[in-house]
Parts: structure tokens; sequence; C-alpha cells
């Protein structure tokens, strides 16, 4: 048995799952998802956007200190140049050869300051969110992305501080959208004194598409990057932009969406049911589904993936 590494010192989270509990008190309901291919935009979760605004602002001063100082530092430090400093930093993926099986182990060892009786493990949260999706009867490239979803937590053990691995992300390079949360930290945020970026489009081309858009660095990218050979568009659109919930839950950043991004935002919230809304204190008996996991991992991916 490896030895579990903590990487919460100095970090203002006990623990990676405060801020998905602080996002399911924002959004205490999944988002009604319209069929997959309707490309019409989705609305916010409320049907009122001022509304909405007061209700965000509610969930903000009701937060946890924990909480707010890490969306602060997230806010304050993920810079345009630093997401692309990371994406330069990270995704050669020459750090390691492992398999999906053994990447999973690998981030069973994060461990935190919460309480182990009432958290899950990182492992424990891959394999309810697939089990979830494998109870409904869902394809089985979904049940593998909600397999490996959150993989990119690795990061963690490499050093990275809580707010450049997990954190809802944005778009760098063009103005902070006030539909992100706590968007008065984006004043001490040194992109905010750079005119370049504080247009609402920014750097980008109106209906540029995703891809082209920078997002603060994160998990979802990383692991995005190493599946990108493996898994249908659908699945790497969850793995990219699963954190992505300005865009997903509060229709921000629409103007850089082309037609593809708009018919694959469906499948994004109907992963995000599965992510955010099936976490559960029943542990999941990883022995007896190993066997299934693996020859799910192997019908889609090489005995060793470089991460
Ligand atoms: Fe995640
Ligand atoms: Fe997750």
């Amino acid at each position: 048995m490896k030895p579990k590494i903590s990487t919460q010192s100095n970090q203002p989270l006990a623990s990676l799952d405060e801020w998905e509990d602080f996002l399911k008190e924002v959004y205490p309901q999944p988002a009604p998802a319209p069929a997959a291919g309707v490309t019409k935009k989705i609305p916010s979760v409320g049907t009122d956007p001022e509304k909405k605004q007061e209700e965000f602002r509610s969930y903000e001063t009701n937060a946890r200190p924990s909480v707010r100082e890490f969306y602060r530092l997230n806010h304050l430090n993920q810079t345009h140049d630093f997401a692309l400093a990371k994406r330069k930093e990270y995704l050669g993926l020459n750090r390691l050869h492992m398999s999906v099986w053994e990447a999973m182990e690998y981030l069973n060892q994060l461990v935190d300051d919460s309480d182990p009786d009432t958290d899950l493990s990182q492992l424990q949260h891959l394999l309810q969110t697939a089990e979830a999706m494998r109870r409904d009867g869902q394809p089985r490239w979904m049940i593998l992305t909600g397999l490996i979803h959150d993989l990119g937590k690795v990061l963690c053990l490499w050093g990275e501080p809580q707010w450049a691995v997990v954190g809802d992300t944005f778009a760098t390079g063009c103005a902070f959208s006030p539909k992100n949360v706590f968007p008065q930290f984006f004043a001490e945020n040194p992109d905010s004194k750079n005119p370049r970026f504080q247009t609402p489009n920014g750097i980008y081309e109106p209906g540029c598409g995703l891809e082209k858009v920078v997002l603060s660095w994160g998990h979802d990218e990383y692991i995005y990057n190493v599946a990108k050979d493996y898994l249908p568009e659908e699945g790497l659109y969850m793995l990219r932009y699963h954190s992505f919930y300005p865009w997903h839950r509060e229709g921000a950043y629409d103007q850089f969406c082309n037609a593809k991004d708009r018919s694959m935002m469906p499948w994004v919230l109907k992963f995000n049911t599965y992510d955010l809304y099936t976490k559960s204190h029943e542990s999941p008996d990883i022995t007896k589904l190993k066997p299934y996991y693996l020859e799910l991992i192997s019908e889609f991916f090489p005995a060793k993936v470089r991460w």
C-alpha cells in the first residue's frame, strides 16, 4: 500500500469536496437538459435572471470562509498567461506512462483533512458516477467518461494548489463574466488591468468555437488532453467542460460558441446530473466492480496511457 499524500497544507479547503458541496448549494437541482442535438441556447437554471443573480449573491454571503478564500485565490491567480503556461507545462504528457486503472489508484493517494468517515475517496466518487450511468443504461463510452472524469486531479499530487486544479472554470483573455460566482474577486486579477483582455470578446472572434478559448487552468483541460484520442466527441466535451459552470449553467460566454459547442452542451448537462448529484455515502465494492471496468477501459484505451 502506497503512503497517502496530503496536499492540503496551507490550502483553504479541507477537502476538494468542499468546492463541489458549494456548487450543489448554488445548483440544488440538475438543469433541465434538452435532448442531445437540440441546438437552442440553454437558459440559466432560474427563469428570472435578476433573481438568479440575487441568489448567487446570497450563496456567496453564506459560503464558508474556506470556500470564499479558495475562490479569492482562484480568481486572483488564474490569468491568461498562467493558463497558457500550465498548458505548456503539462500537455506534453511526458510525466508518466500508466494505465487508466493505475491512474485511479494513483489519484486515490490524495487524502485531505476532512473526516474520512463521511467523505468519499476520489476512487469512490468516480465509481459512483460511472455506476449511476450504468444503472441508467447510458452508452459504454459515457460510463467510461464518468469513470475517468476527475483523474485530472492528479495535478494536486504534482504540487499544484487547489485553485489551479478545481473551481468553476472561466474564459481568460476576455472580460470576466459577472455570471461567475464571486466576480468581485476578479478585480485583483492582473488581467483586469489589461485593456486587451477587458472587452466582451477580448482576444477572440465571436463564434470562434470554445476550443479556441483558453479557459482557466484545472483538472478538466488536463484529463481532456489525456483522453482526446480515445473517446467520442461527446465524452470529450464532458471531460473538458464539466467545471465550466458559467457556460453550461449560466449561459455565459455564448458569444464564442459555434454550432458544435451548442449541440454538445446537452451532453455536458447530462453529465453534470451524474457528477454533482449522485454522491452518496454508500461505498461501491471496488473489488467486485474492478473486472467490469478493466474490460471497459480496455475497449477504448491502450494498456498504458501518457500522463
Ligand atoms: Fe471534476
Ligand atoms: Fe466529479
